[in-house]
């Protein structure tokens, strides 16, 4: 695996992220040092993809601990770290499984110094962990694809947007190496375009056959009978099934099912949201407008114009074949399933 959104320096404790903003065009890192150099990567998208912000949250709690002064200034940064992005149930996770196991460790007296130990090694573990459940997601995937396909996908699921490997992305790489006759469609995904960048710069350096298209065009390549599978990633699956991905997944859902075309989820259960009933629970971020005005620096529009950008929709789970996990894949009825998937 080429591309790796988060390069773990174990010797100075540090963490090296490629800058996605610049990608494919500029390949270039931004050191983490700090709490704050990882909520800022993750609210400015240097760093984006459900299961990678949760990776980059789980150092940011690391670094958190080894700058606060003592529990409440930690509970604090974990409160804000938690902030820096809503819908990605995975940053939520993170911060909480830590902030629980602090509170353990502090109640069993052990010492500061173990405490960041534990910490350092919880994230290495998370990262290391994301990428073998990604393999897993890759495994089930890939058996649903038969040879010769033409999978389309929208936004990145990819490595960029985990610990590597990917979980969209992982299913088209496992079904890649499997057959080596997969081609993909690539949703350009207005606006920031995670598709066109991201997703071709996956696809380029893997190379794997794929065609970029505007996301205007999924219908018009449906219709012609040019898209056999579609696969998407998930920011936040709710325990009926609903699903949380980026703005543009539930037109491309409505698409499928008219067209007679499987439409599959795949996700880690760390993106599985058991406090979340259904996706009317799920908070979606609304960001600046001037992610819809500009293309890169160029401004397309009047920069006052009126302008709304929610960056993620909600899926109704009626409308997906089945959600990939590394366990294996998830079928309707989802509330019934997945409720005993979980445990
Ligand atoms: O706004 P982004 O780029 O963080 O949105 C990413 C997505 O919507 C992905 O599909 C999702 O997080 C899954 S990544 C494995």
């Amino acid at each position: 695996m080429k591309v790796k959104a988060i390069k773990v320096n174990k010797d100075d404790r540090t963490i090296d992220l490629i800058d996605q903003r610049y990608l494919p065009v500029k390949v270039q890192n931004i050191k983490a040092v700090s709490m704050d150099d990882c909520f800022t990567a993750i609210k400015e998208m240097v760093v984006r993809g459900a299961p990678a912000i949760g990776i980059t949250a789980a150092f940011g709690a690391f670094f958190a601990y080894k700058e606060a002064s003592d529990d409440k200034q930690f509970q604090d940064s974990l409160k804000h770290l938690k902030e820096a992005r809503p819908t990605a149930v995975n940053l939520r996770w993170a911060v909480d499984n830590i902030s629980e196991m602090v509170k353990s460790l502090i109640s069993r007296g052990k010492k500061s110094s173990q405490i960041e130990d534990v910490l350092w090694d919880n994230a290495c573990r998370v990262l290391e962990e994301d990428i073998r459940t990604n393999e897993a997601i890759g495994t089930h995937g890939a058996r649903l694809v038969k040879s010769g396909m033409n999978i389309l996908t929208h936004c990145n699921a990819g490595a960029l947007a985990t610990g590597g490997y990917g979980t969209a992305l992982g299913v088209v790489r496992k079904a890649h190496e499997v057959y080596g006759n997969i081609h993909v469609y690539v949703d350009e995904t207005r606006p920031y375009l995670q598709g066109a960048r991201l997703t071709v710069f996956e696809m380029h350096e893997e190379k794997i056959p794929y065609t970029l298209i505007c996301d205007s065009m999924a219908g018009f390549f449906m219709s012609q009978k040019k898209v056999d599978f579609i696969v998407v990633g998930a920011d936040r699956v709710a325990m009926n099934g609903d699903t949380a991905n980026k703005i543009g997944t539930y037109s491309l859902s409505i698409l499928a099912k008219y067209h007679n075309i499987p439409f599959y989820i795949a996700a880690p259960f760390s993106t599985f949201d058991k406090s979340t009933e259904s996706g009317k629970d799920i908070p979606i971020e609304f960001r600046r407008g001037c992610e819809v005005i500009k293309i890169g620096e160029q401004n397309i529009t009047f920069t006052d114009c009126h302008v709304e950008n929610p960056s993620f929709d909600v899926t109704p789970s009626d409308l997906i074949t089945g959600i990939i996990t590394e366990k294996g894949v998830i079928r309707a009825p989802y509330a019934e399933n997945i409720k005993e998937w979980l445990g």
